[in-house]
């Protein structure tokens, strides 16, 4: 990060001290400075002139005293806490008395390093995201303690460098980690509970949340012991069990097994990466649809449009392999359902919806109703004109009933995920109480709406922010699915935020 920083401000055009801890260590440093500003004249994106000026500006040095002219120093060591304060112990006394000194650190205390040195009103966090030369977030931290000028300074600076500068206060995880790490905790909890596989909980959160990569993949590639570390700071502070990291994760450090650097994390690395699934390539079947309304309709369609037949009649649904009851309200879909059933064949499989994947996430009570529970899945469509469905077996249903459902499913062109039967499947159990917590952030004023979207967008490459999301969704159904969650773990942080109700009740987006 040290060297990542240094070229950031090298391009920008100040003249900057490298700091390292031996020879052998600069060395490194100098070589990361010079293949990164390389690979940058390779693409065409720097001439050799440019880099030959930007690694001018740059002098390393192994002798702290050598940084007693700066304005500004930005510390990233590695995280740990006395090793911090250490360094800063040494800047405060080698440095000028009017110099900001700021800590790149990623999840520690701003506040428990500023109050060990003799000037704590000079302090600031400022956090670059990796790698710093790509990435366009910086959030930038004041304590209680730092004076607003600081702040300010080091905010116009990172803008000045072509940055997007968030400004916040000292909490743990700041804005990006807090939410990012809250959401790849639960993935491995939800892994290691059995409610998904890996590869169903990766291919869920691609597919039904549109983010460039599922939470295990990202956990491999950020580091399995960075995200160790980072989890156990943001629970000593929020002492959310959300937080507490998962066993299956500090198992996975302990073994050594730390993701892509060591080649083995969640998934196991080869030269060609994680296998990708291959798809069915058999004749749609026969779909029953019962219900009537949007969502039969786009059931429908989605059937249609994968070349399955579609029917409706007591006659027609005889004949189906798959009968899908998409019914608008509880009553009508129990009525319709069971009338369904009795026409059906036996074997065939019937696949109950709730209506926005959250209801109270039991299909085992729509499967009680139907008297032949071992032949029912349940069924989330979450965008119906999507292409993930996300299935969900009870523990009354036939395993090859199961088996049979996603071949079905996948028959239609729905790429299918498997799940157990709780509320929000995968992707609305994963994403909601990431957007809720969003959503807590906001209320208690800790960052405004574009900052939470910013550091979510620019820090965690998300295709939009959770505020954007949580418009986009409607607070009235993100608090209906949280409702659900809720009442299903009485997990109190999954509670609704009160911001988000407020919202819901007033029939008002949260921008
Ligand atoms: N790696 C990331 O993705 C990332 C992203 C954002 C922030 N950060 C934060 O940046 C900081 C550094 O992380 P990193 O991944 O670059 O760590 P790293 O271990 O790769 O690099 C740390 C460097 O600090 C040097 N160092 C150690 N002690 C020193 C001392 N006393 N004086 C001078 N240099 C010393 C080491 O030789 C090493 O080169 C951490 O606080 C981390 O949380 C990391």
């Amino acid at each position: 990060m040290g060297a990542g920083i240094a070229e950031v401000l090298a391009r920008g055009g100040f003249a900057v001290v490298g700091i390292e801890v031996n020879r052998e260590a600069l060395e490194r440093g100098r070589g990361n400075l010079k293949s990164s500003t390389g690979r940058a004249v390779k693409r065409g994106r720097l001439g050799e002139d440019a880099q030959r000026e930007i690694l001018g500006r740059i002098t390393l040095s192994t002798d702290f005293a050598d940084l007693g002219d700066c304005d500004l120093v930005i510390e990233a060591v590695p995280e740990r806490l006395d090793l911090k304060r250490t360094v800063f112990a040494e800047l405060d006394r080698v440095c000028r008395d009017d110099a900001v000194l700021a800590t790149n650190t990623s999840s520690l205390s701003v506040t428990d390093i500023a109050v060990t040195t003799g000037r704590p009103t000079k302090i600031v966090g400022v956090h670059f995201f990796n790698p710093a030369p790509v990435m366009r977030l910086v959030e930038v931290i004041g304590t209680v303690l730092t004076e607003p000028e600081a702040v300010a300074r080091v905010a116009e600076l990172v803008e000045g460098l072509g940055k997007t500068p968030v400004t916040i206060g000292d909490r743990a995880g700041f804005v990006a980690n807090r939410l990012l790490f809250g959401y790849l905790n639960q993935a491995a909890t939800m892994l290691e509970t059995g409610h998904a596989t890996r590869d169903d909980i990766d291919a869920a959160m691609k597919a039904g949340a549109g983010l460039p990569m599922g939470p295990f993949t990202l956990m491999d590639l950020i580091g399995l012991d960075t995200c160790l570390e980072v989890l156990d700071a943001i629970y000593a502070e929020s002492r959310d069990r959300r937080h507490a990291a998962s066993p299956l994760l500090r198992e996975l450090v302990t073994a050594g097994l730390l993701g892509r650097k060591t080649g083995r994390g969640f998934h196991t690395y080869d030269k060609s990466g994680p296998a990708e699934e291959g798809t069915s390539g058999a004749a749609a079947p026969t779909v029953g649809v019962v219900g009537v309304g949007p969502l039969a309709d786009a059931v429908a369609a989605l059937c249609e449009r994968a070349g399955g037949r579609v029917g409706d009649s007591a006659a027609e649904l005889a004949g189906c392999d798959l009968v899908i009851e998409a019914a608008q309200d509880p009553e009508a879909a129990r009525a319709l359902l069971s009338a369904a059933v009795q026409a059906a064949k036996p074997g065939t499989v019937i696949a109950v919806t709730s209506l926005d994947g959250s209801a109270d996430g039991s299909a085992i009570r729509q499967a009680m109703a139907t008297g032949r529970p071992s032949d029912v899945v349940g069924l989330h469509l979450l965008d119906p004109a999507g292409a993930l469905a996300e299935m969900s077996a009870t523990v009354a249903t036939d395993p090859d009933v199961a088996d049979r459902a996603a071949g079905l499913l996948s028959r239609l062109g729905l790429t299918v995920v498997r799940c157990r039967d709780r509320a929000g499947f995968i992707v609305d159990a994963l994403r909601l109480p990431y957007l809720n917590d969003a959503a807590a952030m906001l209320g208690a004023g800790y960052a405004d709406a574009d900052s939470i979207d910013a550091a979510m967008t620019l820090g965690c490459g998300y295709p939009t922010g959770p505020i954007a999301d949580l418009d986009r969704i409607g607070p009235d159904r993100a608090v209906a699915v949280l409702r659900a969650l809720h009442a299903e773990t009485r997990d109190p942080a999954l509670a609704p935020a009160p911001l988000l109700v407020e919202h819901a009740t007033a029939g008002r987006p949260l921008r």
